[in-house]
């Protein structure tokens, strides 16, 4: 049963009552034994009415068999009119190619525009399929740590130029980043594009967690605005390959729909990888994003207040439960990239946060060596549960608890 907490509940936008989380058939909360599921990127939020609806009326309507052209068209023109509103971004129908996930597409583009076999650059630390996707297509991966100044992290792009004149020819961009959180600026993506241009370079952009960037501030510090890297300048719109879906930002990772958008450079390939790609976006998936970025804003911005409320709650967690672990409040999403260096939970830190506190994180070392010693919590939850989160996590990182317990006993168990 679903049911919803009445005090947060908002006009459109709701979340799940805790008892319900763990009952729930979805990834997050398959849990291995922990009592806690903050490791999967998804949201313990009820999916927006007009997404709902949208499905619902598809199968009601036996609207579930085969892709057509009336439902691809309709989630390409909604994805176009999303982004002419919202970044003043105008895209030609032909250069937008439906694809079953922005990680298909992404295997695409590097089957499609890679059969030269040249390095792909990642920057660290990374979404795991990052460095996973193009490993397994036999492509080498050049991991290219980030600089993090004062728990921001920037590319590093000395690095990225010694790496594009070493003979890479694509790098994998998370605009805006996960695990990090990070949102570019204008600047730091037209000097990236600049780069890449200089050397005949790619880039794929990865813009999945874009419409999660936060307009409200909570320090005074003004937000950057997600800004997409292909519409810095006209080298960017030539080299870039974007990937955008709307699965994390109104949290429906199982409906298989996404979207590639390339440069009328590219429109020949594009429509050659529509032939390969259209087929794997679902039906249902197409109309729930028609749904979504036509009539789908208004939850949309309800559900960034209320994380922004919890982004603020986190601060305050972290230095109550969990003193000495470093962390900057996001600009973007709803991931936590906790730095446990420097405290006894440094070896494997989401390794003691499952064992000790039985809550489900991931090891920052899954996206790059360069993760060692951070975790990546989710904190898109009911703040009851982020509260109880943190405090497991802070009994469980307690100096009192060290005292009994030590490092080695965890190794050991
Ligand atoms: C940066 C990023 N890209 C891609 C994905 C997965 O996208 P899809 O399911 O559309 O392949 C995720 C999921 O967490 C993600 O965080």
């Amino acid at each position: 049963m679903t049911r919803i907490l009445g005090a947060d509940a908002l006009s459109c936008f709701q979340v799940y009552d805790p008892e319900t989380l763990r009952s729930m058939r979805r990834a997050k909360w398959a849990l291995e034994g922990e009592r806690y599921g903050a490791a999967i990127a998804e949201m313990d939020f009820v999916p927006a009415a007009p997404i709902s609806s949208a499905i619902i009326g598809a199968v009601q309507s036996g609207d579930i068999g085969y892709h057509y052209p009336k439902a691809l068209d309709a989630a390409s023109e909604a994805l176009k009119f999303w982004l002419e509103n919202r970044y003043a971004w105008t895209v030609d129908s032909a250069d937008v190619v439906p694809v079953g996930g922005v990680l298909r597409a992404l295997e695409a583009c590097l089957l499609f525009f890679m059969s030269s076999k040249k390095p792909v650059i990642v920057p660290t630390p990374a979404y795991s399929p990052f460095l996973s996707v193009p490993r397994a297509l036999g492509l080498q991966v050049v991991e290219s740590p980030m600089n993090s100044h004062e728990g921001r992290w920037t590319l590093d792009l000395t690095d990225i130029d010694r790496a594009f004149a070493r003979g890479a020819g694509l790098l994998i961009l998370c605009n805006p980043h996960n695990p990090t959180g990070t949102v570019f600026s204008r600047g730091e993506l037209l000097a990236l594009a600049e780069l890449v241009e200089s050397h005949g370079g790619r880039v794929f952009s990865d813009e999945i967690h874009a419409p999660l960037a936060y307009s409200e501030s909570i320090d005074g510090r003004p937000m950057p605005p997600h800004i997409p890297y292909a519409t810095v300048s006209a080298a960017a719109t030539a080299h870039a390959l974007t990937g955008i879906s709307i699965t994390k930002g109104w949290n429906v990772g199982g409906i298989h729909c996404a979207h590639l958008i390339v440069s009328e450079r590219d429109r020949p390939a594009a429509k050659r990888l529509y032939t390969m790609l259209a087929h794997s976006a679902s039906t249902p998936g197409l109309w729930a994003t028609a749904a979504a970025y036509n009539h789908g804003e208004t939850w949309l911005n309800e559900m960034l207040a209320y994380l922004n409320l919890n982004r603020v709650l986190l601060a305050d967690l972290v230095e109550e439960y969990l003193p000495g672990v470093n962390f900057h409040v996001p600009d973007a999403s709803y991931l936590a990239w906790l730095d446990f260096r420097g405290t006894w939970w440094a070896d494997r830190p989401a390794l003691h946060a499952k064992k000790r506190a039985r809550v489900a994180t991931i090891e920052g070392t899954d996206f790059g060596s360069v993760g060692t010693g951070f975790l990546r919590l989710n904190f898109a939850t009911p703040r009851p549960v982020l509260r109880q989160i943190f405090e497991e996590l802070g009994a469980a990182f307690s100096p009192a608890t060290q005292a009994a317990s030590g490092p080695i006993g965890i190794r050991n168990s």
